[in-house]
């Protein structure tokens, strides 16, 4: 798998229009392990020290200094009892490793669920062939050299994958073999006052942060439609987009979240012109805000490749000019549900911002 994901990345490189685009690390997580251990690998890849440092340093970005020190007593008193399994035991297990406190490895997995601006498309060829590909944006430069594809194994089998940050327990980019792929998008405009409700929202109703779900909908659902019935309905700590992928013909969607259910679910309808869709961070049925081109242009270069030339390839030329990648893009990931193998993430440099 590994070896895959390396030869696909010299591919695309290779006829790359960011030429400084580089393949993130690979690492294994097997889910048979004690959650407390399982992220070990991490640490064979990416510097302690390092992880330490810049884990601080997205928290001082995220959180303003008097709400860290507010929040932190008040995540310590109630951490115990309220985080849901495996994650609570992962996160435990990260903080050791990464020698900072719980509270502030919770902080910094709560801390990115606020502010992901994203590009997403769910597209069908002419052939019935449907592939998906995204943007993840984030203001944070130091995310470049976090990003890590994960290979999660259940008895010695792939069970799922994902694109994630090092110390980062949640996936917004993922794919469970021959049955879907998925990807999430911020839905409105989050602050960091928001991550005070998230945190409320989780911790006292018990509510899912956005990208726990998608992991483990990656991980039970049993194909596209039990993965767009869980993605819609069960509650989450934040609005969102999910939008998903299948193995087969017409199985492609956009979900629009509210934090109790779906706002809106916006299929694919290839018989009726409906042959892809593109999400940014604005609902589909209100216009796109005047200052925000990148679905109008993402729209437009879908268009201009037309049904019978999308592919892989094709989609990450649709993904890679300005505005569509701009200064804030950290990654991109291309997958399709059918061709598991071929799942590809390329880190994009902070000047990707070429115009054909
Ligand atoms: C990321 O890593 C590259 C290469 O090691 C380095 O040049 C760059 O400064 C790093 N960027 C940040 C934001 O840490
Ligand atoms: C793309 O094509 C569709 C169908 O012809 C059209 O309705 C839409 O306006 C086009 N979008 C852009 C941004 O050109």
């Amino acid at each position: 798998m590994m070896l895959v994901l390396v030869r696909g990345a010299v591919l695309l490189v290779g006829l790359a229009l960011c030429s400084s685009d580089f393949a993130p690390p690979t690492i294994e997580v097997n889910l048979g392990d004690d959650p407390q251990l399982r992220w070990v690998p991490i640490f064979k890849v990416f510097d302690a020290d390092f992880l330490k440092k810049t884990a601080q340093e997205i928290i001082d970005s995220a959180i303003p200094k008097w709400l860290h020190k507010v929040l932190r007593p008040l995540i310590k008193a109630s951490e115990v009892f309220l985080l849901p399994e495996p994650y609570g035991e992962e996160l435990r297990g990260m903080a050791a490793h990464f020698g900072i406190s719980l509270s502030d490895i919770i902080m910094l997995n709560y801390a990115y669920e606020a502010t992901a601006f994203c590009t997403s498309i769910v597209a069908q060829n002419k052939d019935g062939h449907v592939y998906h590909g995204r943007n993840l944006d984030y203001p944070l430069s130091v995310l470049r050299n976090l990003t890590v594809n994960v290979i999660f194994r259940k008895d010695g089998k792939i069970s799922y994958i994902g694109t994630t940050f090092a110390g980062y327990v949640g996936l917004w980019t993922g794919q469970s073999p021959y049955k879907f792929t998925v990807s999430g998008d911020e839905r409105g405009r989050n602050h960091w006052s928001d991550l005070w409700r998230n945190i409320i929202s989780a911790f006292l109703l018990r509510r899912s942060p956005v990208s726990w779900l998608v992991r483990e909908t990656l991980e039970k659902a049993e194909d596209f439609q039990d993965a767009v019935l869980r993605l819609s309905k069960i509650p989450i700590i934040t609005q969102v987009y999910y939008i998903v992928g299948g193995a087969r013909a017409g199985e492609g969607v956009v979900i629009s979240r509210d934090r109790a259910g779906p706002a809106d679910i916006w299929p694919l309808d290839p018989l009726s012109g409906g042959w892809y869709r593109v999400e940014t961070n604005f609902d589909h049925w209100l216009p796109s805000p005047a200052k925000d081109h990148r679905k109008e242009a993402a729209e437009k270069a879908m268009n201009a490749t037309g049904q019978e030339h999308i592919s892989m390839y094709a989609l990450y030329q649709v993904l890679s000019p300005f505005p569509v990648c701009n200064g804030f893009t950290i990654y991109t990931t291309i997958m399709s549900a059918a061709t598991p193998k071929k799942y590809i993430t390329l880190v994009r440099p902070p000047d990707c911002r070429i115009t054909h």
